[in-house]
């Protein structure tokens, strides 16, 4: 599918050794760990230490075949954008092209994935354009769990709207930018490279392109803002260094001019909750499960059992990449038979991990709650919390309760607070590791 050329010129831009391109290589193929270490004559620990090298040179984090899934993602969606733009030295990286020469506007996709796959969404769609093109917000957040689709959505929405703005520019935060050369590169693209001397100063970068928002329509999406926030504390607080960004994201909701920042996000940032409101040009929008368009995906990756589809999209909340996770484990251990995979569990290793990897980002106190709540065979009402943590003040626990709701990892039911079922099985299957 990818073709070895790309291969070869990514690992090179990565400063990949040669054995470790040879696995790459083959994992890329969809080859097992043994069956590499049997065709490269090396040990299974080998190849997985190449590989560890390999995630740590693409900078990609969390735990095992979740990397595996991550790294693919990435290269299939590089090797997509270095086909697309074959043309000049610099299209070919990627940086910029001029599309739709018709309306003279100017795109720049960045690392943004196809989306030609693409289900359900409509309502979603129709509320971001009314926001966007009616309503002409400046600043709004897809918000929602890692997995739920935010980065496919965004790319979709900025596709269908792509004919309205001058500009549009797509840019990942996952590797994490400073704000400095995060506004650079945007005022280089808008300026189509004739600002050469740029300000010192973030707040002069930012006065410079709230200029050109002033002056054109520019579609400017960020995505994977997760990525500047801390682990480790409650949901929405900048990592040490990146507090800049609050400053940008303010200016673009407070001051006028006719551009939209469209920021996509596992966990809200503070700017955005303190200025948004229905009438107000900031919004926001929590992205839940594709609901019934996730039968499509089943459909897709060949699975039966068409009765018990629902109860399996209900488990995982309608999340896309859970359910192509468990797709592929239905499919290879039950012969894509739902109701088989349905009554024997609801999780495998490669959804635990991707759990982990969002149970990760937690504060003690959010992972003590989730702790505690999976533990009670009840919904937990506020004061049975309270009680419980009797030592913490009630503000605190309120405000871990509500990061916890934010990354939907808590759900509120009539009875009181639960967790997801996948989260529930997941946090089980922790403690009985550590108790065991
Ligand atoms: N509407 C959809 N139709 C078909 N596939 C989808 C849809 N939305 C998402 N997907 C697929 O589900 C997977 C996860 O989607 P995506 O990467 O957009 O999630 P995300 O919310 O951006 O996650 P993260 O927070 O980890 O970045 C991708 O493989 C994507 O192609
Ligand atoms: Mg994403």
């Amino acid at each position: 599918m990818i073709s070895q050329d790309f291969l070869n010129a990514i690992a090179t831009e990565h400063g990949l050794s040669k054995g470790e391109l040879e696995v790459l290589s083959l994992a890329m193929e969809g080859q097992s760990t043994a069956a590499i270490a049997n065709r490269l004559g090396i040990s299974g620990d080998a190849v997985r230490k190449r590989l560890s090298e390999v995630y740590q040179k693409f900078q990609i984090a969390g735990r095992g075949p979740v990397k595996l899934t991550k790294l693919q993602q990435l290269l299939v969606n590089r090797y997509q954008t270095y086909r697309e733009t074959p043309n000049t030295e610099s299209e070919r990286r990627g940086e910029s092209q001029v599309s739709n020469p018709k309306t003279q506007n100017r795109i720049d996709w960045g690392e943004a994935p196809d989306v030609s796959v693409f289900y359900g969404r409509t309502d979603e769609l129709a509320t971001l354009k009314r926001w966007i093109v009616k309503e002409r917000c400046r600043l709004v957040a897809l918000l929602g769990m890692s997995g739920m689709g935010k980065t496919a959505l965004s790319v979709k929405l900025a596709k269908q709207l792509q004919g309205e703005f001058e500009f549009v520019i797509w840019r990942s935060l996952r590797q994490a930018p400073s704000v400095q050369d995060l506004l650079a590169s945007l005022i280089q693209f808008l300026s189509e490279q004739s600002e050469t001397v740029l300000p010192k100063t973030v707040n002069n970068r930012v006065s410079l392109l709230i200029d050109f928002f002033r002056e054109h329509r520019c579609l400017v999406i960020l995505d994977s803002a997760e990525s500047i926030l801390r682990t480790g504390e409650l949901a929405g607080v900048y990592q040490e260094g990146y507090e800049g960004y609050g400053d940008l994201f303010k200016r673009l909701g407070q001051e006028p001019h006719k551009s939209c920042l469209l920021l996509t996000s596992q966990e809200k940032v503070g700017e955005i909750s303190l200025l948004e409101g229905e009438t107000s040009p900031v919004r926001s929008l929590k992205l839940g499960g594709l609901g019934d368009a996730a039968q499509a995906i089943l459909k897709e990756k060949g699975l039966s059992g068409e009765k018990n589809w629902g109860h399996l999209i209900q488990g995982y909340r309608g999340n896309p990449l859970m359910l192509k996770l468990i797709a592929i484990t239905i499919k290879e251990v039950f012969d894509g038979n739902v109701t088989d995979f349905l009554s024997t569990t609801l999780f495998t290793s490669d959804i635990s991990d991707f759990i982990e990897d969002i149970l990760d980002r937690l504060s003690d106190l959010e992972e003590k709650i989730l702790f505690y709540i999976a533990s009670q065979k009840e919904p937990v009402v506020f004061g049975k919390l309270q009680k419980s943590f009797s030592e913490v003040s009630p503000q605190y626990l309120m405000g871990a309760l509500g990061s916890l709701r934010q990354r939907s990892l808590v759900e509120k039911s009539e009875g009181g607070f639960i967790l997801p079922p996948a989260v529930t099985e997941v946090v089980a299957q922790l403690v009985s590791d550590l108790e065991g």
